[in-house]
């Protein structure tokens, strides 16, 4: 591992370092939220409004932070989420970061608007979900989950915050393009982030991996033809109906990704989903929509005997995932921290990040006199108001 990478000693130091190695438009991309931002607060806040109790004269010699999902032993609690477009961060992009998820044992759920393919994706032979959103082209949607199905993807996660995409102000005013591409910016952030433009110069054309070459599409080799036409397929009159189909389709372990509301984190138990990922899309969509860690109690409270509880939004320290955990949580998904790690430095910057994670949980463990994930239960918080 560089230097650079050895001295960045937290996530917080990873997102400074990809900070100052991508063009400005790209980090605010990874790092923006929706509108005035409460949400992307939020789901910081919520974090700090419980303490972590201690239990002392604990043996914490041996920590054991496995976990059973869907059927299957893990080592860890954590499970690396969807995200678009990648290989703008970083040249190696998905890629990177399924070498990082095979090597730390960890789930990487591939994003269906990824810009490395299904199949290249199992090749590295990580643990695999596919994240898939409701299209209009319901064979576009049969045609995703056959060959998630072939490549022998795990799960299947149905993103079902995203109809629309969220205000995000900045990549407007950034004028964002995605994915990059040469303009007068780039002259001038050449100069700034050399290593990053040499490798987009350099590397293949960065495109919409699934849908390259796709018979559909008159024009299936420009980038921005087959970004458009993702775009328009996603559906805005999505229903349970949807699920149920795509469940019957599947036929596998399906989970739910962008449940907020106890209601629909009960209609989805009863439809018999998996698992729900309670999210809000690290605040990217809906602002002024709640935390995931304020409404897990009663989420878990409802469905928890039901089906597996997964959040996402927000964590970025072990402290946080032991908090998530603690109040019901049966696993935890990060997404930006792995980013900072990839735009910072790549497969090695995703190592770091998923180090440094795994560190300040099983540190944090031995501190809190918790040697196991059953341990932790929502008697070792103190809620601060
Ligand atoms: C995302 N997210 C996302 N989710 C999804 O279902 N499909 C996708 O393609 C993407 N793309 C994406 C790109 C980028 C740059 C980010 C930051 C996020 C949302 C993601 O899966 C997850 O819900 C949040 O990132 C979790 O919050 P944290 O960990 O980033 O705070
Ligand atoms: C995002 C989309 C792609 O959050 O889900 O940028």
């Amino acid at each position: 591992m560089n230097k650079r990478l050895s001295r960045c000693v937290n996530i917080d130091d990873l997102r400074k370092l990809a900070k100052k190695k991508l063009p400005a438009a790209l980090f605010q991309y990874i790092d923006g939220v929706a509108e005035d931002g409460y949400t992307g607060r939020s789901n910081r806040n919520a974090f700090s409004r419980y303490q972590l109790v201690p239990k002392t004269l604990v043996d914490v010699e041996e920590i054991d932070c496995s976990i059973n999902l869907l059927g299957e032993t893990h080592s860890s609690p954590l499970i690396l989420c969807p995200t678009a477009f990648t290989r703008s961060f970083h040249h190696l992009g998905e890629v990177a970061v399924a070498k990082a998820a095979k090597k730390a044992d960890l789930v990487y759920a591939l994003s269906t608007v990824s810009n490395t393919s299904i199949e290249d994706i199992a090749e590295i032979g990580s643990k695999r979900w596919f994240q898939i959103y409701v299209y209009k082209d319901r064979a576009l949607l049969m045609d995703f989950i056959k060959r998630a199905k072939d490549s022998a993807y795990q799960a299947l996660c149905l993103t079902v915050d995203a109809s629309t995409p969220g205000n995000r102000e900045h990549d407007m005013r950034n004028g964002l393009v995605i994915p990059p591409r040469p303009s007068l910016n780039t002259v001038l952030e050449a100069g700034l982030h050399p290593y990053w433009c040499w490798h987009m110069l350099t590397s293949p054309p960065i495109v919409t991996a699934n849908i390259q070459g796709d018979s559909r599409l008159d024009s299936s080799s420009d980038p921005k033809a087959l970004l458009k036409y993702m775009a328009e397929q996603l559906a805005l009159n999505i229903s349970w109906d949807d699920v149920a189909w795509m469940m019957g389709e599947w036929q596998g372990p399906f989970l739910i990704k962008g449940i907020l509301h106890v209601e629909d984190a009960m209609k989805a138990a009863e439809l018999g989903v998996d698992g729900i990922v309670v999210s809000n899309h690290g605040g990217r969509q809906l602002d002024h929509a709640p935390s995931p860690l304020e409404v897990l109690p009663e989420i878990a409270d409802a469905v928890g005997d039901k089906c597996e509880i997964i959040m996402d939004s927000g964590f970025r320290r072990g402290t946080d995932i032991i908090k998530a955990l603690a109040l019901g949580a049966n696993a935890c998904m990060i997404g930006r921290p792995y980013l900072y790690g990839l735009a910072a430095g790549g497969e090695a910057g995703v190592d770091r990040a998923l180090q440094i994670l795994d560190a300040e949980l099983k540190r944090n463990m031995r501190l809190l006199g918790c040697t196991s994930i059953e341990q932790i239960k929502s008697s070792c918080l103190r809620k601060i108001r």
